[in-house]
């Protein structure tokens, strides 16, 4: 029930009530009692230079991301899957944190331990803002496991021809990422912060891979404010209090 999957097909119909914002006249109040949950995604990085998946540029060498991130890819074709995900460190260490990043560590601040941001992100660049209660769903771009001993560890490297192997026991040694029709990490602290938060912020995904995409439901059903940022409407803006259209370097910094 938590595996990564993509929602095909669906488009929402935006409720004619929803609230929306600008990009300058937008805030966010919290009282000293408001613990903010925030989800972001691809968006957030997408002004640091890194592409988006969706987006226009989001295929690579003609792949989708659902074709070379899964485990049948991996079975399939490993030395493609590890050049997807070495161009990809590749990017993310000439990339820099922007706008967005900054703020979000900035009202995490103020906030400390009633900030909690959930991230389907695998860069670094949350943490390279100054962002110190980061949870990464999808996994960590900068980290690989050894199949068989399963044990995270960290790892700069790009595997462009040679494919590497574990030093203890000679299994495959493949990327720290949840794949497609793999379970998202730490999916039960993330509920129970859920379960905590009285407002939850979505930056810059576009609703679509679950089970991200359902926190706004879950948050609906606590009644608690929840807020969308990104240039356009995700698939699920329906489920959203407010929606505010611009970018995250452009809005984040002013909403608190
Ligand atoms: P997508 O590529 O599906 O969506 C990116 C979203 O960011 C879109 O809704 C854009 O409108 C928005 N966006 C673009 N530029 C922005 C900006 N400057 N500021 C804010 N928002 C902006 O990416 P995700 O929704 O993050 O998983 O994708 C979810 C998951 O699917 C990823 O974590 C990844 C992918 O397959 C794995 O690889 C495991
Ligand atoms: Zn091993």
């Amino acid at each position: 029930m938590y595996a990564l999957r993509l929602h095909r097909g669906f488009r929402a119909v935006v409720r004619q009530t929803m609230k929306r914002g600008r990009a300058d006249n937008c805030r966010m109040e919290l009282s000293a009692e408001d613990r903010l949950f925030v989800l972001t995604g691809a968006g957030i990085s997408a002004e640091s230079g890194l592409a988006t998946f969706r987006g226009s540029g989001g295929l690579w060498n003609g792949h989708r991301v659902e074709e070379v991130a899964t485990p049948e890819a991996w079975e399939a074709n490993p030395e493609l899957v590890w050049r997807f995900y070495s161009m990809r460190r590749r990017d993310a260490m000439a990339a820099q944190p922007n706008a967005g990043h900054r703020a979000l560590a900035k009202v995490e601040e103020r906030l400390g331990e009633r900030f909690y941001l959930c991230t389907q992100n695998v860069d670094d660049l949350h943490e390279r803002a100054g962002s110190q209660r980061v949870h990464h769903m999808h996994g960590r771009l900068f980290e690989s496991r050894c199949e068989r001993c399963a044990v995270p560890f960290v790892d700069t490297a790009l595997y462009e021809s040679v494919l590497p192997m574990c030093e203890k026991c000679g299994h495959a040694v493949r990327p720290h990422i949840v794949w497609f029709g793999e379970i998202p990490l730490d999916m039960d602290g993330i509920y129970a912060e859920l379960d905590r938060a009285t407002v939850v912020l979505v930056v810059g995904t576009s609703g679509s891979v679950y089970p991200a995409a359902g926190f706004v439901s879950i948050a609906n059903r606590r009644r608690i404010r929840t807020m969308y940022v990104g240039p356009e409407e995700p698939l699920n803006a329906h489920a959203f209090d407010d929606i505010v259209l611009g970018t995250a370097a452009e809005v984040l910094p002013g909403l608190w």
